[in-house]
């Protein structure tokens, strides 16, 4: 198929190039770059050996998305472009509702003036909010605590609306649990342009000597340990994971909500002893008191995946660890480290 990958040039985007042209697919980026560099797509070119076309721009641009459209004809789309900052988005909500939900109506009416007929959405875990039960499974109700996670779940109600109005569409939602690790080249990855947020990066930090101790938020969960619990994914499965996905989509009509994580979690100090491992050092820890709005444990039920799209992550705990730790000792500095 030809797949127009929207964010193409970030941490998951970038990974999910290279599966899709390993599986024959024609891929183009549209990137705006708020939270990337070119020199992303360099190094996907040059691992993939192939084309990938690019456009620089705003998804929110109709005039550019009809060009893009035009010329590059997708059968199918790919939408990661968004803003992912939970705890910024409670200070720029309109940013976020702008971006996240605006950019998708702005692209579903691109794809309709164009005729394209499939989507494959970045969805987020997050949706869920405060467990009710777990594992999540797909009907867990859907109760977000961020302004983030609202704007998912109102690009996910747009998705299966717009689907529900065109009997020949597809979209794809996949509900991602917490993506880590990097490509086995250690020529991609992920590199945050501010302070980490999140988990791994900052340990991938400390590690490198960036950074000189992880902050542990919170060791009073009910949890073993007392940290919080993640379902923890390797990029790289994600990234297979929109190749089902599109595959899904060419056979199939109508919304359709996936969960993609293991099925397993790990808690904070797991991650911190698996990456001491892999980079055969110690990783200094402080404690601190609970992160406002964190949740004690995340688990995904990835059985509808496995049963509907053929999909199951293979890359265990060391794998992410390890691809990490080979992904920013090789370039400490991200993509400003020469490659
Ligand atoms: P990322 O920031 O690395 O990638 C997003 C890409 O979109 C970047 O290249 C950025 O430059 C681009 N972009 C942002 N705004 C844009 C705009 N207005 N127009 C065009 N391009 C724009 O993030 P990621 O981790 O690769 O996440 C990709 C998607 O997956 C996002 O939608 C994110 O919300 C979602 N997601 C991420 C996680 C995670 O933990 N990484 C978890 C769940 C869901
Ligand atoms: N944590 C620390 N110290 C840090 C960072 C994180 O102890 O410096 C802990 C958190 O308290 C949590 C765990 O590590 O227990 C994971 O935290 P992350 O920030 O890495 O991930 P979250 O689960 O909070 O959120 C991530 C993404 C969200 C997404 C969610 C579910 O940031 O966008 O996974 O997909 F919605």
């Amino acid at each position: 198929m030809r797949v127009l990958v929207t964010g193409g040039a970030g941490y998951i985007g970038s990974h999910t190039l290279l599966e899709l042209m390993a599986q024959g697919h024609a891929v183009c980026v549209l990137d705006n770059y708020a939270n990337a560099t070119p020199e992303v797509l360099n190094r996907v070119r040059a691992l993939s050996n192939g084309t990938v076309a690019d456009y620089t721009g705003d998804v929110r641009d109709a005039a550019l998305l009809d060009q893009v459209m035009t010329t590059f004809r997708p059968d199918a789309v790919v939408h990661f472009a968004g803003l992912k900052a939970v705890g910024e988005s409670a200070k720029k909500p309109l940013a976020y509702y702008d971006v996240n939900v605006c950019g998708t109506v702005a692209l579903l009416q691109a794809m309709d003036r164009a005729g394209c007929r499939r989507i494959i959405f970045s969805s987020s875990a997050t949706v869920y909010g405060e467990p009710v039960y777990m594992p999540y499974d797909e009907d867990h109700p859907t109760n977000p605590t961020s302004v983030y996670g609202q704007t998912k779940l109102a690009a996910e109600r747009i998705l299966t609306d717009w689907a529900g109005a065109n009997p020949d569409a597809a979209a794809v939602i996949l509900r991602y649990f917490n993506p880590v690790g990097a490509h086995h080249s250690a020529r991609i990855g992920e590199d945050p342009q501010d302070i980490p947020g999140n988990l791994m990066p900052f340990i991938a930090q400390v590690a490198v000597g960036k950074r000189d101790a992880l902050t542990i938020y919170g060791d009073d969960y009910d949890t073993p340990d007392g940290t919080g619990l993640r379902d923890y994914i390797h990029v790289v499965d994600l990234a297979r994971a929109h190749v089902a996905a599109l595959n899904h989509a060419a056979c199939n009509t109508g919304a359709r909500a996936f969960n993609i994580g293991t099925g397993q979690s790990h808690s904070v100090r797991d991650m911190v002893a698996a990456f001491s491992r892999a980079c055969g050092g110690d990783i200094p820890v402080r404690q601190a008191g609970r992160r406002t709005g964190d949740i004690a444990a995340m688990q995904a039920d990835a059985s509808r995946a496995k049963r509907e799209l053929g999909w199951t992550a293979t890359h265990s705990l060391d794998d992410m660890t390890a691809s990490t730790w080979a992904w920013q000792s090789a370039n400490p500095d991200g993509y400003g480290t020469p490659d």
